[in-house]
């Protein structure tokens, strides 16, 4: 056993409830329901259990891959036609699972297939000794053969304590090289598949934030978004989360001081679609455990 029982434990038990919760939320994801509603309800079912979320549910609709979720008062709802990536991170003290599934309100069956068998080609090489190209390489591989693009600039991520990007960086592409990958690593793979170009971009809108320094603020209202951020340690949340007026400009504030770092929602062009499907896992000696399996 190379990993502390206590600590794979709670890497289990996120892992467990962030399954249940994934698969419940997706399932309020119907046409003409509220995406407000729903990213509220999905993400109170983690709270509820006293676990903690390792970052807002990430909603992303048709050519946005992530880093979309509910803003403030969002009166977006659910229609016929769209794709819906679901993308949900838990802690237990720290210990991190993310996990993310797409759902189909129109005809994207072969896409959302394609991320699919994508993400389990990938996990089924996962041991001591495959590099992380070698996964990039069976997942642009899979993506293909289904008639569709890998996104390329996006990756699969170590999982740290407390650290949602931690090494290794797991490609959805071909590459030689890489890390090697070690018994006891945790890290997420999740490919994306698309119908676009294969390459996102940074839209202007951003919902999800991260504190990346400890200095104080002077503003009342990046005081209050300071307030927001302590309890996630250093893990995302969203501007929906912060109480009061004039957050805007206690974000733009903290970014500009480089206390805060900003996630925009990440499109491939318009038009597209992106399937995404994720699973966190754990490596083992001869092989991997999914956590959130
Ligand atoms: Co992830």
């Amino acid at each position: 056993m190379i990993m502390d029982d206590d600590v794979y434990d709670a890497y289990r038990e996120a892992g467990a409830l962030a399954q249940r919760v994934l698969h419940r939320g997706a399932g309020l994801v119907r046409v003409g329901a509220g995406l407000l509603e729903m990213v509220e309800e999905t993400e109170a079912m983690v709270i509820d259990e006293g676990a903690g979320l390792a970052f807002p549910l990430n909603v992303s609709f048709n050519e946005a891959a992530a880093h979309d979720t509910a803003m403030p008062g969002d009166e977006r709802i659910f229609s016929a036609g769209d794709l819906v990536k679901v993308d949900l991170g838990v802690h237990i003290d720290g210990y991190i699972a993310d996990t993310a599934l797409t759902v189909d309100l129109g005809n994207h069956a072969g896409l959302v297939e394609a991320s699919r068998a994508a993400l389990d080609a990938a996990i089924a090489i996962v041991r001591p000794g495959t590099t992380a190209g070698e996964i990039g390489t069976a997942v642009q591989a899979t993506i293909e053969e289904h008639g569709y693009i890998p996104v390329a600039n996006l990756t699969g991520h170590g999982l740290g304590h407390y650290d949602l990007h931690a090494k290794p960086t797991i490609p959805n592409i071909a590459m030689s090289g890489g890390a090697i990958i070690e018994e006891g690593m945790v890290f997420a793979i999740e490919p994306f598949a698309t119908t676009g170009s294969g390459r996102i971009s940074e839209a202007a809108r951003v919902e999800i934030y991260q504190q990346i320094a400890a200095r104080p603020a002077r503003l009342p209202s990046a005081k209050r978004v300071l307030e927001t951020a302590r309890p996630q340690r250093g893990l995302p949340f969203a501007r929906r989360w912060v109480p009061g007026d004039k957050v805007d400009i206690g974000l733009m504030n903290l970014v500009r001081s480089g206390i805060l770092h900003p996630f925009p929602v990440l499109n491939d062009i318009p038009g597209s679609f992106v399937s995404q499907a994720e699973h966190t896992l754990i490596v083992t000696a001869d092989g991997c455990e999914v956590t959130t399996g």
